[in-house]
């Protein structure tokens, strides 16, 4: 018996060992797929991604870059950074139904010309969504026409809406750099920034993917035809302070720099609880260093155009400045930038030479306002802003320091220390000319006895016309 039992035992062992081998050798599941979809779409991945790999016993939760929920074992997060990477995302990145977060920076890949990929509240969304959702882009979805694009509003499944510019440029000039300003502006996160989600270049033109504001834009609650709200004064000073940083940001802390240059009411837009985002880089452009005064074609809008750009065509942060005095000078008198003939800032200076500037405050703004000096300061700030040498305005970083000082105090802190008073003499005195001591005298005057304030706007108001006209 035992001579016979051995080959049995052997038998036994043998199915056994075949059935474990059997178990072991899974086909890829659906998204193993989709991501050897992908991994055929880019290039240089031989020594990047050789455990992508449709063999026996591959295990698509370990490979490189790939990241599983432990439980369903489903792909949750895709981390392909610096790999250096070539070729195309292909659009089989939407069969990972599971995706929460994908990190492809540090490649050099492109989308194929249909394909967008959205992370908003933690979900993906592609192109095929975003088409199916707005039924390619219908009329019914339009909420706005800019003065580059159409905007549509897309309610995407479980996630906050998204606005949809289509430009009506169909071919940008320059389809790489196109996209590279595009992934420079994506790569921004501000609270004052509307963000940038995702693009796509396709049949339907192109398309940019913003987070949709609520509120619409500024030009519609200072001029749009509802005028549903009543901006008060301190509602009004908030936007100011909100938009300053925003763009103090893009000035001095991207890199690289950033200048909007197209500064206006209609580019500032408010989120539910009226914090005003930037929007529209439509025509925005990476400052390269090295150029400080990049020569480039003048683009803007009329109203709020720096002149002297205008005249020059020499790029310059203080472009943007220039236009955000114009914002400013609206915010106050309720007024258009333009219209009919008629020019705010021309309005405006006239009347500063002939001490009559607070005529034209927005009576909305006298009856909330507490304290006119602030609406006077804010005048101020605003002309400096549109004085006619750029090198003469403030910065945004000043601009913001000077709006928030014009805040009340959070009431948080009742009984704290005076605000630190801000050095205005330095931006109306010219470096070198010879009035700043008197000026600073009527300053230090002005803080002690407010009915002198009046005498110290005339005077500003006298610097300003003299180095303006
Ligand atoms: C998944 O596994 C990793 C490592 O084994 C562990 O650190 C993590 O907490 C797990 N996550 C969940 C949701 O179980
Ligand atoms: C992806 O990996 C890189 C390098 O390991 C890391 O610096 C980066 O933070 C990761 N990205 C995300 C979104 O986790
Ligand atoms: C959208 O376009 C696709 C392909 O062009 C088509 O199959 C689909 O029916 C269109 N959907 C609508 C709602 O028009
Ligand atoms: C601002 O947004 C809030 C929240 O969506 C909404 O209730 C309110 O009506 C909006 N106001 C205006 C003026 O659009
Ligand atoms: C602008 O012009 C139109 C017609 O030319 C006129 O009806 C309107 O009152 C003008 N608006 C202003 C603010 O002057
Ligand atoms: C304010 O200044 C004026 C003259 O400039 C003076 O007559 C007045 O007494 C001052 N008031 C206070 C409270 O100092
Ligand atoms: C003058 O300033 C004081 C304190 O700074 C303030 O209480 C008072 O209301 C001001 N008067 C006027 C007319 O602005």
């Amino acid at each position: 018996m035992g001579r016979k039992r051995k080959p049995e035992v052997g038998f036994v062992m043998a199915v056994v060992f075949l059935l474990l081998l059997c178990s072991s050798v899974s086909p890829l599941s659906d998204e193993g797929k989709a991501l050897m979809t992908m991994k055929a779409s880019f290039r240089n991945v031989a020594n990047v991604l050789q455990d992508w790999n449709d063999v026996p016993n591959s295990d698509l939760c370990s490979w490189r870059g790939v990241f599983c929920d432990n439980i369903s074992l489903s792909v949750v997060s895709l981390n392909l950074s610096s790999l250096n990477l070539g070729g195309e995302i292909s659009p089989a990145i939407g069969d990972l139904r599971n995706l929460q977060s994908i990190d492809f920076q540090g490649n050099k890949l492109t989308g194929p010309p249909k394909l967008v990929i959205l992370q908003m509240d933690m979900a993906i969304h592609t192109f095929d969504d975003i088409m199916r959702v707005t039924e390619n882009l219908s009329e019914k979805y339009i909420v706005g026409y800019g003065a580059s694009s159409t905007v549509y509003k897309c309610v995407l499944k479980s996630s906050r809406p998204i606005a949809i510019k289509r430009l009506y440029n169909q071919c940008p000039h320059n389809l790489r750099e196109f996209e590279t300003e595009l992934e420079t502006i994506g790569s921004i996160r501000h609270r004052n920034i509307v963000s940038l989600h995702g693009y796509a270049l396709c049949q339907y033109g192109n398309l940019l993917f913003y987070d949709y504001m609520e509120n619409g834009s500024l030009w519609d609650l200072l001029h749009g035809p509802s005028k549903k709200v009543k901006l008060d004064w301190e509602t009004r000073l908030k936007i100011a302070v909100g938009a300053a940083q925003g763009l103090a940001y893009l000035h001095h802390d991207c890199n690289p720099r950033i200048i909007h240059r197209d500064v206006k009411s209609s580019n500032i837009l408010l989120d539910e609880n009226f914090e005003p985002r930037l929007s529209d880089f439509g025509i925005a452009k990476s400052i390269p260093t090295a150029l400080p005064h990049a020569s480039t074609y003048v683009l803007g809008t009329i109203g709020y155009i720096d002149p002297e750009y205008a005249r020059t065509s020499r790029l310059n942060e203080k472009s943007d400045v220039y236009s955000f005095g114009i914002v400013l000078l609206e915010l106050l008198t309720g007024k258009k930038a333009v219209d009919n003939e008629s020019n705010l800032h021309q309005l405006i200076m006239s009347k500063a030479d002939d001490n009559t500037v607070m005529e034209a405050v927005d009576p909305e703004v006298s009856v909330t306002c507490l304290d006119l000096n602030k609406v006077k300061k804010t005048f101020q700030l605003a002309l400096l802003c549109t004085k006619r040498h750029p090198l003469d305005r403030p910065t945004m970083q000043e601009v913001s320091r000077v709006l928030l000082s014009l805040l009340p105090p959070p009431p948080a802190k009742p009984t704290s220390a005076p605000p630190k008073p801000i050095d205005y003499s330095k931006f109306v005195i010219d470096k070198g000319q010879k009035q700043q001591p008197q000026l600073k005298h009527q300053q230090q005057v002005k803080q002690e006895n407010n009915s002198s304030d009046a005498q110290w706007f005339v005077q500003f108001g006298e610097v300003i016309s003299k180095n303006t006209l």
